[in-house]
């Protein structure tokens, strides 16, 4: 059976490549991070018009902090400078914000503006868009656990009842869809530890794209070669 007209619901995207960007140019790694950010809006505006309600985007993987400190704290304030010029555009364009990734390590300022965006944007929905900020797939998985464990201890949850789906409501991602399609930019074949647990079923695309090269028209032609691939989920269909 083939799907055409399925819409990708959830659409997640490792933004890779900056670094090699700035590097053809002959400019430092940050340079390529600001082209980077500047890419996002336009590919936030494209998701209503091929069905895609949810993005997710890697921004800073609980690995990046081996970084050198300059390029680490230059990300830090490009994050803060996004933040507080973007909010007016996400409102404009009804996009609802959440951020994923572990808060405790990020500066106080930077999550105080975090939380404004959620609470600013928490009414929008057209797009609903995820920031996946000190965010490691590992990591989410090990803190959802850990709370976890808190909740049996205390004897509010049973070890027993434990399954997927309860695993699944403790972790950062607990009020989205698991993404449908995973697009990872700049010519690398694998997953850096992005979305470990949600994408058990995930179709993958590994595109050649920097990503402050990538469109929104090869975004949509993505998102519409999603919809021709035929998705089993383990079953064999007649
Ligand atoms: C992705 O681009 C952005 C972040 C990881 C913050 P990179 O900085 O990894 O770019 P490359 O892979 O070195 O080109
Ligand atoms: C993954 O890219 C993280 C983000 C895009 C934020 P990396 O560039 O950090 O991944 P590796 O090091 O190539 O695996
Ligand atoms: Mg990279």
């Amino acid at each position: 059976m083939v799907e055409a007209d399925i819409p990708a619901q959830h659409v997640a995207i490792i933004m890779d490549g900056n670094g090699r960007w700035a590097q053809q140019r002959g400019k430092p790694r940050l340079f390529g991070h600001h082209a980077g950010a500047k890419r996002v809006r336009e590919i936030v505006a494209a998701c209503p018009s091929v069905g895609v309600k949810y993005l997710t985007v890697f921004a800073f993987s609980t690995e990046n902090w081996k970084r050198t400190q300059t390029e680490v704290s230059g990300l830090m304030k490009l994050f803060r400078r996004y933040i507080m010029k973007e909010s007016q555009n996400l409102m404009k364009d009804g996009v609802r914000v959440r951020f994923i990734g572990d808060r405790i390590n990020l500066d106080e300022k930077l999550v105080g503006l975090m939380d404004e965006l959620e609470l600013l944007t928490a009414d929008n929905n057209v797009v609903n868009l995820t920031i996946a900020l000190n965010y490691g797939g590992r990591d989410e998985v090990t803190r959802a656990v850990q709370r976890l464990a808190h909740e049996v201890q205390k004897g509010r949850i049973n070890a027993t009842d434990v399954n997927a789906e309860v695993l699944s409501s403790f972790l950062d991602t607990h009020v989205l869809p698991d993404p449908d399609l995973v697009i990872r930019t700049s010519g690398e074949a694998r997953i850096s530890n992005f979305l470990l647990w949600q994408s058990a079923y995930a179709e993958y695309e590994f595109i050649n794209t920097l990503w402050p090269d990538f469109t929104a028209s090869e975004f949509r032609e993505l998102v519409v070669s999603f919809g021709l691939r035929e998705r089993r989920f383990g079953a064999v269909l007649v």
